[in-house]
């Protein structure tokens, strides 16, 4: 579990591969005085990420990593965390799985946020296996990072109800805005606050 010492804020870095709503959220949420965390660093594999645009907007350091090979990628991105002094690692819609030896790293450190009332729908495609399923709930989870997909301890979830009309694009169009609510509860719940 991560400690919250004294009253400087937790440095963060969130990592991204595409449009960055969620990274959005957290960055409001990190400029409210009792946010336990200030983000520093935004990081993608994917240089084309509309979400890069939040490093310009909100003047937060980002830099785009080529993960074709991994190795060398998550060895860049640990110096720069450690040099950045990054203490939390928020995935908010990252693409690519890390290594178990990232993972080691930053053991405890890494949380994810997921579309799906986890354990089920673990993966990809969550929306559209809800609604085959004939689900009559669903909704996003947060939760932390182990050496397993979507397996982590979960910290948090909220649950969203399905229309009978819902369609995969209606369905994560809802959970996303319970989303952009829940990781920055999930934070403040994993610092005690
Ligand atoms: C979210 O639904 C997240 O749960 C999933 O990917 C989506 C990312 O959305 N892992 P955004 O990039 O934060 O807008």
């Amino acid at each position: 579990m991560v400690q919250l010492t004294g009253p400087k804020k937790i440095k963060c870095a969130v990592f991204i591969s595409g449009t960055g709503s969620n990274l959005k959220s957290l960055i409001q949420f990190s400029k409210k005085n009792n946010s336990p965390i200030s983000i520093e660093l935004i990081i993608s594999d994917n240089s084309k990420a509309k979400g890069l645009k939040f490093g310009k907007i909100f003047k937060i350091s980002k830099k785009v990593f080529n993960f074709k090979n991994k190795i060398i990628a998550e060895k860049k991105i640990i110096s720069d965390l450690e040099n950045k002094n990054i203490k939390l690692i928020c995935l908010a819609g990252f693409m690519k799985i890390l290594s178990k030896n990232f993972i080691k790293n930053f053991k405890g450190k890494i949380l994810n946020i997921h579309p799906s009332l986890l354990p089920k729908y673990k993966g990809l495609n969550t929306h559209k296996r809800v609604l085959l399923n004939n689900e009559k709930y669903s909704g996003c989870t947060v939760h932390f990072v182990n050496y397993r997909l979507d397996s982590g301890k979960i910290i948090l979830q909220k649950k969203v109800k399905i229309r009978k009309s819902e369609t995969a694009k209606s369905l994560a169009k809802k959970i996303l805005i319970q989303e952009h609510r829940l990781y920055p509860k999930a934070i403040k719940e994993v610092f005690n606050l």
